[in-house]
C-alpha cells in the first residue's frame, strides 16, 4: 500500500523550500500550478487514494487538505513579500517623471464636427452670460408639446414627426402617447424656467432630438441648441442683436443676417433667421447657380421669437411683468454650412476618412 502521508509530507517540505527561494511573482505562479494546479503534485497524490483501504482515506484526506492550505498560505505570504520588495525597489530607484509627454501607441483622434460645433455655439452664448442647461431625451408629451401651446389636435404636431414610446414597453399606468423622444430642445425652456423659479434667466441648452425624418438634410436623430432669455423689458431688438452677434461670432465678422416672419405656437411673434449664403459670393451679383441657397443668397439657420405669454404662464411667470425671447437651431445645419458638408448623413456614418478632415 503506498504511504501517501509520507509522500504528502515530503511534497510539503519541497514546496516550503521552493516557495522560500522564489525570485519573483512569475516563479510563484509557476509553483502554484506545480503544486496546487489540476495536474499538480497534490492532485497526483490524491489520485492514489483509490488504492487505500477505506478506513485509511479520511486520514490521508486530512493531511492532503492541511498541505494544500499550508502551500496556499505560503504562496500568499511570499506574494506579499515580493510585491513589497518590488515597491521598495521602485521607490528607491530613479523617480518617474509624470510630466513627460505620453507615448502615442495609436494616432490620437479628435472631436466630431457636431461636437465641435455644439461646443463653439454654447461657448459663444456662455460668453454672453448664458447658463448651460440640459433636459431628458425621453420626454413627457406635456413638456414637448402641451406646455409649448401645441395641444393634441394641433397641426404643428405634424411638422415634427414624433417617435412615441410604446405604452406596452412601459407597463401599466403610463397614459397613451404620454412619453416620447423629444422632437426639439424647446421643452428645456419649460423645465429650466420652472427650475429657476423666477426670472431673470438666460439659458443655452444643447441636446439630441429625434424625428421620423430621413434625407440629405434631415436625420432621425440630430442635435439642436435651444437658447432663451427672460427678464424685464426684453424686446425683439434684444433677440435680433443677440442672434446677429452669434452669427458673426460663428460664421465670421462680415456675416449678414435677416429675419423672416414664421410660425411656432410657443412664440409670438415668431421668425426664422437667415444668414447670407456662405457658399456663393458672386462678383457680378448673379447667384442663380448656387445649389445650397438655390439662388436666393440666404440660408435659414434657426427658428426664434418672443416667448408666448401662455408659455410663461405655464411656468408660473407673470407675462405682464416679464418678457423674453427664445431660439432653436439645428447643430448639423450650422456645422454643414460652416464646414461645407453637402449631406447630413456623412456626419453619422463615422467614416474616419471623412471625420479626419475637420
Ligand atoms: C424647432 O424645432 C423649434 N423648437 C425652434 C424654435 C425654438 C423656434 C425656440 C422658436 C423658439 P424647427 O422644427 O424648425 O423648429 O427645427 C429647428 C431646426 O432644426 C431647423 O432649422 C433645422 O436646422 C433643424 N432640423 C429640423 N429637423 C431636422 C432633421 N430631421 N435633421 C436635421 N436637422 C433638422
Amino acid at each position: 500500500m503506498p504511504d501517501l502521508v509520507r509522500e504528502l509530507e515530503s511534497l510539503a517540505e519541497g514546496a516550503r523550500r521552493a516557495i522560500g527561494a522564489a525570485a519573483d511573482e512569475r516563479a510563484l505562479e509557476d509553483l502554484r500550478v506545480r503544486y496546487l494546479g489540476k495536474k499538480g503534485e497534490v492532485s497526483a497524490v490524491l489520485r492514489g487514494m483509490g488504492q487505500l483501504a477505506p478506513e485509511e482515506r479520511p486520514r490521508v484526506g486530512d493531511v492532503a487538505n492541511r498541505v494544500r492550505d499550508e502551500v496556499e498560505a505560503l504562496l500568499a505570504t511570499a506574494r506579499e513579500r515580493l510585491a513589497s520588495e518590488r515597491l521598495e525597489r521602485e521607490l528607491r530607484g530613479p523617480p518617474i517623471d509624470v510630466t513627460l509627454p505620453g507615448r502615442r501607441l495609436v494616432p490620437a483622434g479628435h472631436r466630431h464636427p457636431v461636437t465641435r460645433a455644439t461646443e463653439e455655439i454654447v461657448g459663444i452664448f456662455a460668453r454672453l452670460g448664458y447658463e448651460v442647461a440640459s433636459g431628458p431625451e425621453i420626454e413627457l408629451d406635456w413638456y414637448n408639446f402641451e406646455a409649448l401651446n401645441i395641444p393634441k389636435d394641433h397641426p404643428a404636431r405634424d411638422m415634427q414627426d414624433t417617435f412615441y414610446v410604446d405604452e406596452a414597453t412601459l407597463g401599466p399606468g403610463a397614459g397613451e402617447g404620454s412619453i416620447l423622444l423629444r422632437t426639439h430642445t424647446s421643452p428645456i425652456q419649460i423645465r429650466a424656467m420652472k427650475r429657476a423659479g423666477a426670472p431673470p434667466v438666460r439659458v443655452v441648452a444643447p441636446g439630441r432630438v429625434y424625428r421620423s425624418d430621413y434625407d440629405q438634410t434631415h436625420s432621425p436623430m440630430f442635435h439642436q441648441v435651444e437658447g432663451f432669455c427672460v427678464g424685464e423689458r426684453i424686446t425683439f431688438a434684444d433677440l435680433k442683436g443677440t442672434l446677429a452677434a452669434f452669427a458673426r461670432a460663428f460664421f465670421g465678422a462680415s456675416t449678414r443676417t435677416r429675419f423672416r416672419p414664421s410660425y411656432f405656437p410657443f412664440v409670438e411673434p415668431g421668425a426664422e433667421m437667415d444668414i447670407g449664403c456662405v457658399f456663393c459670393r458672386p462678383s457680378d451679383g448673379s447667384r442663380t447657380s448656387c445649389r445650397v441657397c438655390k439662388g436666393t443668397g440666404w440660408l435659414e439657420i434657426l427658428g426664434c421669437g418672443m416667448v408666448h405669454p401662455e408659455v410663461l404662464e405655464h411656468c408660473d411667470i407673470d407675462p405682464e411683468r416679464w418678457t423674453g425671447f427664445a431660439f432653436g437651431m439645428g447643430v448639423e445645419r450650422v456645422a454643414m454650412l460652416r464646414y461645407g458638408i453637402p449631406d447630413i448623413r456623412l456626419l453619422f456614418e463615422n467614416d474616419p476618412r471623412f471625420l479626419a478632415q475637420f
